[in-house]
């Protein structure tokens, strides 16, 4: 069938804008994607008529809000192939659940023991460790890039293992340099030390079908603004026997079994880290960004984000003084560069004046920045809804203030 990118845009009533006389070309889809209208309209519905809290009792508008919202839930396992509805919990994203890991399954860590990183982490799959190093004199051990500048060196991540190894934690994509990380066999190597792993899927779930148990991850998270869903929603895919030994994470209504002074016994799964009223709203909205994704399908998104990261490259690898970063074979659709010595910020802002629509900095990713020598790039990410001719824009715009910055 016919990508029909037309079509899609129509949905996404938020794509319809512009900047200083210019149609806006919206790149910036790693940060935050779009989101279409059956997410925005099933929220609309749900505040106008159907606003109860959930597990509140036997009422029949707080029944149907609580099955909405396990609907929700039994769709997310379904859908990332996790082996029980339990083993997904509901966080509001991908940096609360990594939190809840490390502070919940982390206390189990002792001095000494180390944890394996990488250097191309979001500060969300850094600091929460830190924080954990910080009460508990774990070390953290960090995977640098190879030579490409580009993807991990894999055999400094297998020498990283030894017995004081108790965790590893990486991201599945880069949200800098658009890097896919070989997961599978990195999850196999953990594993064969008997070390449990954490993936950052947040940059992954948006453009590539996952499956947590042919992944066989022990924890897997991401977040529902990235991939076209309400705001201030993340998942937390966990094993069952490694959730089931966890302690919880927050206290509240909800999480407990009963609660008395003499002492508190905890609800079973989910609910255990689901401490106070959870976004309903939100979390039964994501049902729609799911059933979205779906509709259109993944190989579908694939293709069309691959062609136009493909013809984007091609067009800027023209532009003189172009420095693209990220140059790994299996890359999504993140272009990260800088135009000669020119400041990101500067780039960014002549790019805003065009309309083109771009995030500037350091991504959250200061020590990847490090390692790669700069202080900051300017990023173009793209999602489903982009068009070749917004990367002609981009394009005549690079084109336009490159001789400007040079
Ligand atoms: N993690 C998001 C980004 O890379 C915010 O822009």
């Amino acid at each position: 069938m016919e990508y029909n990118v037309e079509k899609i845009r129509r949905d996404f009533p938020g794509l319809d804008r512009s900047f200083y006389g210019h149609p806006m070309v919206y790149l910036d889809n790693t940060a935050t994607s779009q989101t279409p209208r059956q997410v925005v309209e099933e929220i609309e519905r749900l505040y106008y008529n159907h606003k109860a809290n959930v597990h509140r009792g036997v009422s029949s508008i707080s029944q149907e809000a609580t099955d909405r919202q396990e609907a929700t839930r039994r769709r997310v396992a379904e859908w990332i192939g996790a082996g029980s509805v339990e083993e997904v919990i509901f966080t509001r994203g991908t940096t609360e659940s990594i939190n809840l890991v490390a502070a919940s399954f982390g206390q189990r860590f002792k001095e000494g023991d180390e944890i394996i990183l990488t250097v191309m982490e979001h500060h969300s799959n850094i600091v929460p460790w830190q924080l954990l190093a910080m009460r508990t004199g774990i070390r953290l051990r960090v995977v640098p890039l190879g030579s490409d500048n580009s993807t991990l060196d894999f055999e400094s991540y297998r020498l990283l293992f030894n017995d004081r190894t108790v965790m590893a934690s990486f991201c599945h994509v880069s949200n800098v340099l658009g890097t896919v990380n070989p997961v599978s066999e990195m999850i196999a190597i953990a594993h064969s030390h008997g070390v449990p792993v954490l993936v950052d899927g947040a940059q992954a779930v948006p453009h590539m079908k996952v499956d947590v148990t042919a992944l066989d991850a022990d924890f897997y998270v991401f977040s529902s603004h990235k991939m076209y869903g309400p705001t201030g929603i993340g998942v937390l895919y966990g094993k069952r026997d490694l959730l089931e030994s966890m302690p919880p994470y927050q206290g509240g209504g909800e999480m407990i079994s009963s609660v008395s002074f003499g002492g508190t016994t905890w609800a079973d799964l989910p609910f255990k880290f689901e401490a106070g009223t959870p976004d309903f709203i939100g979390i039964a909205a994501l049902h729609r960004a799911i059933d979205y994704i779906d509709s259109i399908g993944y190989d579908a998104i694939y293709r069309h984000e691959k062609e136009l990261l493909d013809y984007a490259v091609d067009g800027m690898k023209g532009i003189e003084g172009m420095r693209i970063f990220g140059n790994s074979p299996h890359k999504s659709a993140v272009i990260s560069f800088l135009i000669g010595n020119a400041h990101h910020y500067d780039t960014g802002m002549l790019l805003d004046k065009l309309g083109i629509e771009v995030r500037t900095g350091h991504h959250c990713a200061q020590p990847l920045m490090r390692a790669l020598g700069i202080e900051g790039t300017v990023r173009a990410s793209l999602a489903m809804y982009n068009t070749k001719e917004e990367i002609d824009m981009f394009l005549l715009a690079l084109r336009r203030i490159a001789p400007m910055l040079a």
